[in-house]
């Protein structure tokens, strides 16, 4: 085999070996960044959505409960958690959204729809059990479709919620007919009830991430496709043309063309062999003319 096919096959070797775990590595570093990134934006969602729970709390409350307290018609949008779903439902209708779905996922919910169901009730169940913990997030699968879902705690801290959330007989008459009398009550003071949660198709981490990769691994083979080319233009200019050279010399000389000559050669290793070989010449050259002279 000669050496320029050696030398390419061994290159090939490390370049593939060098794509392959490189590639391993960079795929699970930004899966990793992917996730982090969508984590991140949930996690800035939920902290939107209790502004935007605080705000109506703090603000639109005052004004609509007296009317919601001597009214029938229950007016919904005095409710926190309710202009958070309206809110949301608004931001998905832009496009970078619209996959995004929130949930105030609640284990005794006044409103059914907010239902946490098993899978949600256990993150529930994990934040009361460790009340340092502020986030969890990770993928679940629902209805064979791949989620991405980040989550915080929702406690209850401020008296005045219990009013609707504590016994159907403190709570406004309009939100019982609205509601009825049977869930979303008895809860209590500084108890976590709820777990906030954004979920994003897991597809979203994966294109981002392959879309990463994909530029990444492209960067490598255009690297290492210029190392290999300018391996081989070296290993051609620097060692094998002269090394054919000079086996072509060597071949003429051993012929008997005493004139062929192995040339002006760099000082290296290929040059002191072309010296050596020039030497022999020589000293051949002086063999043969004192045999002829005898
Ligand atoms: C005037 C009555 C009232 C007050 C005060 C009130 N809520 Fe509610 N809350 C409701 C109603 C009614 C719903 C269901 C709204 C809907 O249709 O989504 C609800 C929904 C919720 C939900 C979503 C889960 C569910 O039960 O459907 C959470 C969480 C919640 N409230 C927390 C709070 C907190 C925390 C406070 C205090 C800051 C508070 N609420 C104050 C009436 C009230």
């Amino acid at each position: 085999m000669k050496i320029g096919t050696k030398v390419n096959i061994i290159l090939m070797i490390v370049f593939i070996g060098g794509i392959l775990i490189s590639g391993t590595v960079f795929s699970s570093v930004l899966e990793q960044k992917a996730q982090n990134e969508v984590k991140d934006k949930g996690l800035i969602l939920i902290q939107i959505a209790n502004s935007v729970r605080q705000y109506t709390n703090d603000r639109v409350q005052p004004l609509l409960l007296p009317k919601v307290e001597t009214q029938d018609q229950f007016i919904p949008e005095s409710i926190p958690s309710y202009s958070v779903r309206e809110v949301f439902e608004n931001l998905r209708k832009n496009p970078e959204y619209s996959d995004f779905i929130y949930k105030d996922a609640t284990l005794d919910p006044t409103n059914l729809r907010d239902k946490a169901d098993a899978f949600e009730a256990d993150l529930v169940q994990r934040f009361r059990k460790e009340p340092k913990l502020e986030t969890l997030y990770g993928f679940r699968n629902i209805s064979g479709e791949k989620l991405f879902y980040s989550a915080r705690p929702l406690k209850i801290t401020e008296q005045s919620c219990l009013q609707c959330h504590s016994s159907p007989e403190l709570a406004p008459k309009s939100q019982l007919l609205a509601y009825g009398k049977k869930n979303g009550f008895g809860w209590k003071l500084n108890d976590i009830v709820t777990s906030q949660i954004v979920y994003v198709p897991a597809e979203e981490i994966f294109t981002s991430s392959n879309r990463s990769f994909l530029l990444v691994i492209g960067v490598l083979t255009i690297i290492f496709t210029a190392i290999v080319f300018v391996m081989n233009r070296l290993l051609t200019k620097t060692v094998l043309q002269r090394i054919k050279k000079i086996s072509m010399v060597a071949e003429q000389v051993s012929v008997g063309d005493m004139n062929a000559d192995f040339g002006k050669q760099a000082k290296d290793e290929i040059g002191g062999l072309a010296e050596a070989f020039n030497r022999m010449k020589y000293s051949l050259e002086i063999a043969l003319n004192m045999l002829n002279n005898k």
